[in-house]
Parts: C-alpha cells; sequence; structure tokens
C-alpha cells in the first residue's frame, strides 16, 4: 500500500464572462481564474487490495458514490490509462464552502488526478491530465494546472497568465446555496449588459498592478441574479467596500464574495472581523 497526502485549493473568479450557449447545452465562457491559499486535504492511499474506490469526507456531508467529483476523477484516471485498480481509498478534509462557486468539488477532482499520477505513471503529461480533468467537470482542467489563467471554452481551454499580485482576500459566504445548472439556465447570453474587460484584466496582471486588477473584477453572473440574492450579495459587497477593500465581487456561480485587500495594514482582518457578525462563513486567503 502507498499513501500521498495532497492538497486541493480553491479557486475565484477575478472575471467571468458567458458568450454564448452552445449547441451541447453548455456555454462558452471567458474566465480569468486563480487558485487561492484556501483548500481542501486529500490523503490518497493505493492498492489497498479492495479493488474498489472508496471516498470518505471528513468535515462535511457529501456523497461517496460517483457524484463526488474525486470518486468519478479517479474511475476516469484507471479508465483512461488501463491501470487496474487495486483498491484506492480518499479520504478528503474539507474546508472550501460547499455550493460556493469556488470549485470545491473540482479541486478535489483534480488533486486525485494529481495523486494518482505521482503513485502510477509520474510520466504522464500534463495535456493529458487536463483532459481527463475535462470528463470530470468543467472546472476541473483549472484546477488540475492551477495558479492564475484564462479559461475558455467550457472552461478547458487554459492560457496561463502572469502571477496575480500580492494581496489579502476576505472570502465571505452567505447563507444561501446556488446551483450552478440552475444559474446557468436563467442565462439569456445575449441579453447580457455588462461584460468583463478581459484584455484590461489581463495587462494589469502583465503590469503586476494591483489597483488595476481590483477596478476589473467582474463576473457577469451577478447580473441575473434574483431579488434576494443580488441584496445579500450587494449588502456583503458594501461591508467590504466599506472596510477598506480595492473591489469586491462575486466568484463562479456564487453566492460567495470575495473582496480584494491591500497586502499591508490590517483592514482584511478588521473588515473580515465586521462581516463575521453578520455571516458566520467567513475567510482570509491569499492568491497561490
Ligand atoms: O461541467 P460541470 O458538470 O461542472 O457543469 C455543471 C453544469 O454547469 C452543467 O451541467 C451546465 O448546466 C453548466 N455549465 C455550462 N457551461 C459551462 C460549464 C458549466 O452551462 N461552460
Amino acid at each position: 500500500m502507498r499513501e500521498l497526502t495532497v492538497r486541493a485549493p480553491a479557486k475565484i473568479n477575478l472575471t467571468l464572462d458567458i458568450l454564448r450557449k452552445r449547441p451541447d447545452g453548455y456555454h462558452d465562457l471567458k474566465m480569468v481564474m486563480q487558485s487561492i491559499s484556501l483548500g481542501d486535504t486529500l490523503q490518497i492511499r493505493s492498492d489497498t487490495g479492495r479493488k474498489e474506490i472508496i471516498v470518505h469526507t471528513r468535515g462535511a456531508n457529501l456523497p461517496d458514490g460517483p457524484e463526488n467529483l474525486a470518486w468519478k476523477a479517479a474511475q476516469i484516471f484507471f479508465d483512461k490509462t488501463g491501470i487496474f485498480n487495486n483498491g484506492v481509498a480518499i479520504e478528503i478534509e474539507k474546508h472550501i464552502l460547499l455550493c460556493a462557486g469556488m470549485a470545491g468539488g473540482s479541486s478535489d477532482g483534480a488533486a486525485v488526478l494529481r495523486a494518482l499520477r505521482q503513485l502510477y505513471c509520474p510520466g504522464l503529461e500534463d495535456c493529458t491530465l487536463e483532459e481527463m480533468g475535462a470528463l470530470v467537470g468543467s472546472d476541473v482542467p483549472f484546477c488540475v494546472r492551477g495558479g492564475t489563467a484564462l479559461a475558455e471554452g467550457r472552461g478547458e481551454i487554459l492560457t496561463a497568465l502572469p502571477r496575480m499580485p500580492e494581496c489579502r482576500l476576505v472570502i465571505c459566504k452567505p447563507n444561501f446555496g446556488i446551483s450552478t445548472p440552475e444559474l446557468f439556465g436563467r442565462v439569456q447570453a445575449e441579453q447580457l449588459r455588462h461584460h468583463p474587460d478581459t484584455a484590461a484584466m489581463r495587462s494589469a496582471l502583465a503590469s503586476g498592478t494591483l489597483l488595476e486588477v481590483a477596478g476589473n473584477l467582474c463576473n457577469v453572473f451577478e447580473e441575473i441574479l434574483n431579488e434576494k440574492e443580488r441584496s445579500s450579495i450587494a449588502a456583503i459587497e458594501k461591508v467590504m467596500l466599506k472596510h477598506g477593500a480595492l473591489n469586491a465581487v462575486m466568484t463562479g456561480s456564487g453566492p460567495t464574495v470575495f473582496g480584494l485587500f491591500s497586502p499591508k495594514g490590517s483592514a482584511a482582518e478588521e473588515a473580515a472581523g465586521v462581516l463575521k457578525a453578520r455571516w458566520p462563513q467567513v475567510f482570509l486567503a491569499e492568491p497561490l
């Protein structure tokens, strides 16, 4: 039996644009994605001798079968590589918020792919692992790669971008979840009015100017929230901006909001303290 412990970082969207609905039911997207220091930890044991995939999650009540992206990733890895599965046990220590727009499940799936590659076939190329990731879920290829990247197509066409400038992030989730398929179902791509300036975000990253990165944060999903969702998101953003955030925006399909703060001073901690009084799910993080 062999054992490996791997990190599964959450992601935030610096930008999220929806271009069009595709014939396959998915949407063509254009997003600048960023891995962050908040993440899950996975312990993978291979060759357990039980010839099946066993998933157990600590810290959250999650399915332990094919609906869990960690399980699905392991199944796809064995199918695609043809490696005989002599039993794998995956223990997930959950820290990433659920149904939050932070790719928690996708990141666990990506971590399983990276761990199984290391355990069974270290020579497997990154692009092959990312292709397997695309079969697990749209955000998984980015999570396999990590860092800062432009994601296009369904999310699987990746272009590496310069690292995000140093900053602090305050992450806050209101006490409701948003279903990703349900939110995509509300989208009328041609009716969206405010699109992110992805080129401006790319040049902000290229010049390493935090204020410009902050000024270009934008997520089209904010436009199609219902009244109740919109007012909760706006309330969190308002508190963040009042307490020193350079800007604040919803990540992914939400409802989590993140605020971007200067790396200097204590504004991020102070804002987190204020937010916690109203919304208990508040975290401090940094870009990776
Ligand atoms: O690929 P994944 O299973 O993570 O996607 C979840 C759902 O989100 C899809 O069923 C689809 O409704 C929606 N989606 C989309 N376009 C994308 C990614 C996801 O419409 N590019």
